[in-house]
């Protein structure tokens, strides 16, 4: 807007003078407060597995996993540096635990999923169970529970860690602790949760006490099995092919109160219409091989690389070959806010 210059020098002014009493005003900052789309700096971006693994492999000859607490690689978004996010709302690293080492206990406000990426046996402890993990499981650490790490596998552990840690950061409600012994005691025998939550039943008088699904690991051969039970029973969606959320059996709803978690299939040959939603997604290749267009920009991916779709940038995904990707976002945030948006 042309003001009188005396006008604009008044205003200068009068800025400079409420300054120091931080006020400031709206109408210098509104267009960039309220946009008209989303507009954050958050960039899509691939990482290549095995150039990832050969980083972490090197960082695991030079620290310990017990000194590092946990030795992961962060996957920062280029469009967000300094700030350990790869969205906005989320945090992603991948994390390598070698034979014999353990990453000791402690517990914190934020919540965690485990996917596994490569190599099977090493386990997490949550509250005392213990579960095995093997590639292409999801496995929960609900907030504000102790766990541990170990691999008792004479093989090397990478798994992908996804945080809320941006999003409690917005809301100033972080806290952690370090456990007093490095393994926490083991008071229930390994399949406790599976066994009483995960086959379509729940103990008769069991009552949720948090909004976390009370399944610790969703073994990846259950998984498999749906998304090719699903890919018998009819035609793919012609955005994500079979895909599926993972969910909490008490309520319906994702399986942690922050984080959203999916799995799809995309048939071979698969080219997807556009696709694109407000909760930014983070996505790690399971099997296959395929293209990820994002924004006008090609991705190649194959096996256990991990790439970004930022929130509302259009996504077009094909597959080469058969291809499972899995994948995680803030959309249960989101719907819980009345925020949540999709586009075809
Ligand atoms: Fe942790």
């Amino acid at each position: 807007m042309a003001l009188p210059n005396n006008a604009q020098q008044q205003l200068e002014n009068l800025y400079e003078e409420m300054r120091p009493r931080s006020l400031y005003p709206l109408w210098e900052v509104l267009a960039s407060l309220v946009t008209p789309k989303p507009n954050a700096a958050t960039r899509s971006a691939k990482w290549q597995f095995a150039e990832v693994r050969d980083y972490l492999m090197r960082a695991g000859d030079l620290i310990s996993a017990h000194d590092a607490e946990r030795r992961v690689l962060i996957l920062e978004n280029p469009g967000l540096p300094g700030t350990s996010a790869i969205t906005t709302s989320l945090y992603a690293g991948l994390q390598l635990i070698l034979p014999g080492e353990v990453a000791p206990s402690h517990r914190h406000t934020q919540s965690a999923l485990r996917f596994i990426v490569e190599g099977e046996g090493a386990y997490t402890a949550v509250d005392g169970e213990r579960t095995i993990m093997r590639e292409g499981d999801f496995v929960i650490t609900p907030t504000w529970t102790w766990h541990d790490h170990g691999n008792d596998s004479s093989k090397p552990m990478v798994w992908l860690d996804g945080l809320d840690i941006p999003m409690v950061a917005m809301f100033n409600a972080g806290f952690a602790e370090n456990g007093a012994e490095d393994e926490q005691a083991v008071t229930a025998p390994e399949g406790t949760s599976d066994a009483k939550y995960a086959s379509g039943l729940l103990p008769v008088d069991w009552k949720p006490t948090r909004q976390t699904s009370p399944i610790f690991n969703y073994p990846y051969a259950r998984t498999r099995e749906a998304l090719a039970g699903l890919a018998k029973a009819g035609p793919p969606d012609a955005c994500h092919g079979y895909k599926l959320r993972y969910v909490n059996p008490a309520n319906g709803g994702a399986p942690m109160a922050t984080m959203g978690t999916f799995m799809q299939l995309l048939p071979k040959g698969f080219a997807g219409a556009p696709y694109r939603s407000t909760d930014g997604t983070v996505f790690s290749v399971v099997d296959g091989e395929g293209e990820s267009t994002i924004g006008g920009k090609t991705f190649r991916w194959k096996k256990r690389d991990h790439f970004v779709v930022p929130s509302w940038a259009k996504v077009v995904h094909k597959a080469a070959s058969e291809a499972v990707l899995f994948s995680f976002s803030d959309r249960p945030v989101q719907e819980r806010l009345d925020l949540w948006r999709e586009q075809r």
